[in-house]
């Protein structure tokens, strides 16, 4: 497994907890010596507990040993990280640089899977990198080149690992389809969900999939605004919408728009692929505009409440990680939500259950904000109370308790977590993303 962060220390883990024998590499030494301490370097629930079983079953190692991992295994799953280059196209540099090393280094067979989530012809760079570093040997050895996309989702990713909705695999060479076929069927063992089909549908598979879901995401978060100004109550909406069944229910939460590692990224990535053809996507360029102005639209509300002048107002802020159950702080909305309050004078107490180390190193430069111990403690000497991510344990607060504890009694609620008549009751001002 070469990459050992969210995707590649899941997949590797829950690969060995069906009895392979897994090497996981990194270049990150400060991760490796971490999993190699018996700790973990992410927070994703199941996954401490699944490593240590399957570390002291002897068949999950980690290494920064390149040499080693590349004589390890027949398979060779590239995990590695494809972030955002300056012009939104995604930056290949480490798929490729994973690629040559194992080009220079492997002396029979390999299938090299391409996990990680890249742009459409892909395959066929990671191919043309691995037989140049064949020629530049002198030796000739046939191998396969895989689309592998992942579909998990931080937070349930060893669940979703675990139980997959489907595998897709873009390939055109019957051994590889083979060999990935054996990999996954100990985790389709009720029905079978294996895709096969070619490496250009598979990568594209992927970004399809991240595009769709945050254009669901957006177009919510555009009627809840439209909700606001007709004063209609997107919540009764989303329940009116949701229950047919050619909608469906998820991805359809209005709230402070998305985040994470994966939906901006790919969302720009896949509009440059297109642009680059001459076909950019109109509903995609909509989709992010319209995040990029939800992440600020608590501010608004905020501003719309308290002025624009926010100098000497501090505000408890819930919720840092992007969404729940994680420590991923990528282009979590909270840094937008944080960086404009206190590009207006304001002092923010923020409190996340986990993110607040990685919150930490990531808002490093932002003096104006401080980490409290608890949700009440953020609210020590606030004016008002802005929920920025959906935590289990922010759903049924003790709102007299928070009336008590605010100097203004107010709440904004981005991810549409209360009742507004019960918070009102309590004797507070409830703003929240569409609702009445
Ligand atoms: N995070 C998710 O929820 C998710 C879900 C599906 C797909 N993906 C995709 O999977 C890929 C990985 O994402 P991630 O979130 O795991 O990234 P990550 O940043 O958490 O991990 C990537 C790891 O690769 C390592 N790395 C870089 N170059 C290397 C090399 N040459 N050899 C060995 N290790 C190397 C980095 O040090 C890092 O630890 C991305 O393309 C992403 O879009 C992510």
């Amino acid at each position: 497994m070469i990459g050992t962060g969210y995707v590649g220390l899941v997949t590797g883990t829950c690969l060995a907890e069906v009895g392979n024998d897994v090497l996981c590499l990194d270049v990150d030494a400060r991760k490796i010596a971490i999993l190699n301490d018996g700790g973990v370097p992410i927070h994703e629930p199941g996954l401490l507990e699944m490593i240590r079983r399957n570390v002291d079953a002897g068949r999950l190692r980690f290494t920064t040993d390149v040499d080693a991992a590349v004589a390890h295994g027949e398979t060779q799953f590239i995990a590695v990280g494809t972030p955002p280059d300056e012009d939104g196209s995604a930056d290949m540099q480490y798929v490729i640089a994973a690629a040559r090393a194992i080009g220079r280094r492997m002396t029979a067979w390999k299938v090299v899977v391409d996990k990680s989530t890249v742009p459409v012809g892909t395959a066929d760079r990671v191919r043309a990198a691995i037989a140049d570093e064949l020629r530049a040997r002198g030796v000739e050895l046939p191998f396969a080149v895989v689309s592998n996309p992942e579909f998990l989702k931080e937070g349930a990713a060893v669940d979703d690992f675990m139980k997959p909705d489907r595998v897709v695999i873009g390939a055109d060479d019957e051994r590889a389809v083979e060999a990935m076929r054996a990999v996954y069927s100990p985790f389709m063992r009720s029905h079978e969900r294996l895709l096969v089909m070619d490496v250009r549908s598979a990568e594209l598979t992927k970004y399809a999939a991240n595009a769709m879901l945050a254009t669901r995401i957006s177009f919510m978060n555009e009627l809840a605004n439209l909700a606001d100004d007709l004063g209609a109550d997107i919540e009764q909406v989303r329940q009116g919408i949701g229950s047919d069944p050619r909608i469906g229910w998820h991805f359809l939460y209005p709230g402070a728009g998305y985040g994470g590692s994966c939906f901006p990224k790919d969302v720009k990535a896949l509009q440059h692929t297109a642009t680059q053809l001459g076909r950019p996507l109109r509903i995609l360029g909509a989709v992010e505009e319209v995040n990029d102005l939800q992440k600020l639209r608590l501010v608004e509300k905020i501003v719309g409440r308290l002025g624009a002048d926010l100098a000497g107002r501090r505000f408890a802020l819930w919720g840092l990680a992007f969404k729940p159950n994680t420590d991923d702080m990528r282009e979590a909305p909270s840094l937008a939500v944080i960086e404009a309050l206190a590009a207006r004078g304001a002092t923010v107490a923020a409190y996340d259950p986990v993110a607040m180390d990685e919150a930490r190193r990531v808002l490093g430069s932002v003096a104006r904000v401080t980490f409290a111990l608890s949700p009440m403690g953020a609210l020590d000497g606030a004016d008002a109370l802005v929920v920025v991510t959906e935590w289990k344990e922010f759903r049924s607060p003790d709102f007299d308790a928070i009336r008590g504890a605010l100097k203004e009694r107010l709440v904004f609620d981005g991810r549409n977590l209360y009742d507004p008549a019960r918070v009102r009751a309590a004797g507070l001002e409830y703003f929240a993303i569409g609702r009445r």
